[in-house]
């Protein structure tokens, strides 16, 4: 029996929610410089809707002529995801006529939805391997020091104390509690601290979670508050090292500019792999270890995912020079007057980088019929260049005065 892909989508996104703790939407308070964010939930059934299921599978449910998109990496920030889907576009357009399926448009907030749905999909963790977490347990001398089931030394607690239903943050949130008397012993073992790549704090942690002798009372687990998470973000200190996509320097990395990837599990294992460097650097500047309660680390990487969303800022005339490097200007003209495509500086300026991304896309196979005749290859995009091109759009191309002089 085949079973039906889009159907078979519904249930592995409802899977991925569960696994990460909710079935509730991602309602991230798009406010203030969050602003832009689409909903998410609206999006997963846009997913559906545009049929992109059909060709798309999300982590193994769904069609399987195109890439799974929550198993690859599709992008990190609206840009990036925007200027996948573009630069692909006459990859999907050909396989859309192949298998009969109309060119999905878009209206009102659709491709903002749809776009922001596609980067929630890395957010939530994939199940981590308890059978991987085992062989880490030993191969990062965990085992030297925390009891789990009968295995296990006792210089540390045991981790098998922990209830089976902490999730993967909360158990990132104790470990970086724990950090500073535990590196200290593990220092004192003549131990290396322990680093996690890629999904390996994910396997520990579910590892150390089927061990797990209690379970407490099912507790409702929210994705977390971005809100509250860019205040947790100030309180703890974290703002005086660390810009978002700062004009200047910090003491610590740009957490908006660095390769951060994964889910934000994966990110909060990426931040105790520095760990000793933080610590350093805090200890200088007077700090001690900032400490997390309840759901302040969940609040605080809701806040980072999400600000990493908006991407990095785009700049008006570098964005003139893709519109020019691109061809762009061969159908629309050097300032937007128009020629052979319509004159955009009477359609774009003001618009958000939603509203534009979504007229390019809804108007792609006209644009890509037109090549043809211009002898003219389709435009490839990264991030960047997506950035700056639709900040020029929005704001660099001016308005012809209207005569009637209003
Ligand atoms: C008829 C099949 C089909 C449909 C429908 C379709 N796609 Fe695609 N998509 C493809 C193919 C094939 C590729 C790879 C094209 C290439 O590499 O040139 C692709 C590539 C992509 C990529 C880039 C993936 C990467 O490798 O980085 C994204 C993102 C994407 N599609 C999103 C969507 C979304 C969102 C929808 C629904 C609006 C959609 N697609 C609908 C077939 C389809
Ligand atoms: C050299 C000994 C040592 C090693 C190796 C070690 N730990 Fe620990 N760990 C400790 C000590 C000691 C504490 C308690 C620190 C404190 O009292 O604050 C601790 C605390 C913890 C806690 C917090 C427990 C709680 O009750 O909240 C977690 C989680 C943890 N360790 C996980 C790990 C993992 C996972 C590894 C392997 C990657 C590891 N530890 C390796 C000594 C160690
Ligand atoms: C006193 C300055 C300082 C403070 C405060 C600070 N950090 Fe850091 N942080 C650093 C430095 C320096 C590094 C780079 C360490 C290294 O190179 O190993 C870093 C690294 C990181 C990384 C890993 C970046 C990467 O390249 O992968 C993350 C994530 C991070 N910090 C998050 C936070 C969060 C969240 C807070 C607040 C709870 C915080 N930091 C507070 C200085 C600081
Ligand atoms: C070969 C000619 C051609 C090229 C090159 C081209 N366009 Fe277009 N563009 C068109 C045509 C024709 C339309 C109108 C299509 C329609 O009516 O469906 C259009 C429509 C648009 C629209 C939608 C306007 C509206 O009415 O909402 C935008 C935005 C746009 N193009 C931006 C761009 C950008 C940015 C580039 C460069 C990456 C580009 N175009 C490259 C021909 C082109």
């Amino acid at each position: 029996m085949k079973t039906d892909p889009i159907n078979a989508a519904c249930v592995a996104l409802l899977f991925a929610a569960i696994a990460f703790g909710t079935c509730t939407p991602l309602h991230a308070a798009p406010q203030g410089d969050l602003g832009g964010f689409g909903d998410p939930i609206a999006g997963q059934r846009l997913f559906v809707q545009k049929n992109c299921v059909r060709c798309h599978a999300v982590r193994g449910a769904g069609g399987t002529s195109a890439p799974d998109l929550g198993r690859k990496n599709i992008g990190t920030s609206f840009h990036a995801i925007a200027a996948s889907m573009w630069s692909h576009s006459p990859g999907m357009t050909a396989k859309m006529s192949e298998y009969r399926i109309p060119h999905p448009q878009f209206a009102d907030d659709e491709f903002a939805d749809l776009v922001s749905f596609l980067y929630f999909l890395n957010y939530f963790d994939e199940p981590g391997d308890p059978r991987e977490g085992k062989v880490l347990f030993t191969e990062k001398h965990c085992v030297r020091c925390h009891k789990v089931g009968q295995e296990g030394g006792t210089t540390g607690p045991a981790l098998d104390d922990i209830p089976r239903d902490t999730s993967p943050l909360q158990l990132a949130a104790a470990l970086w509690n724990h950090g500073p008397a535990m590196v200290d012993s593990i220092k004192e073992a003549g131990l290396e601290v322990p680093q996690f790549a890629g999904s390996q704090s994910l396997d520990l942690f579910a590892f150390v979670r089927s061990h797990g002798r209690r379970t407490t009372a099912p507790r409702f687990q929210s994705p977390g508050d971005a809100a509250k998470g860019e205040l947790v973000f100030e309180d703890k200190g974290c703002s005086m090292c660390h810009p978002l996509f700062g004009d200047e320097p910090g003491t610590g990395p740009d957490l908006g500019r660095i390769e951060l990837r994964g889910t934000v599990t994966q990110i909060a294992g990426q931040m105790w792999n520095h760990w000793p460097e933080m610590h350093r650097v805090m200890k200088r500047a007077g700090m001690s270890v900032p400490q997390f309660q309840d759901d302040e680390l969940k609040d605080l990487f809701a806040y980072v995912y999400i600000a990493r969303y908006r991407g990095e800022p785009g700049d008006a005339e570098r964005g003139r020079a893709v519109f020019q490097g691109k061809g762009c200007s061969i159908c629309h003209g050097n300032d937007g007057e128009g020629r052979i495509g319509p004159a955009l500086r009477d359609i774009t300026v003001g618009m958000s980088r939603e509203k534009i991304t979504q007229a390019m896309w809804n108007h792609a196979p006209r644009m890509h019929e037109k090549l043809g005749d211009q002898n003219l290859s389709w435009a490839q995009l990264g991030a960047n260049e997506l950035a700056d091109l639709l900040c020029f759009l929005s704001t660099g191309l001016k308005p012809v005065p209207d005569p009637s002089g209003k």
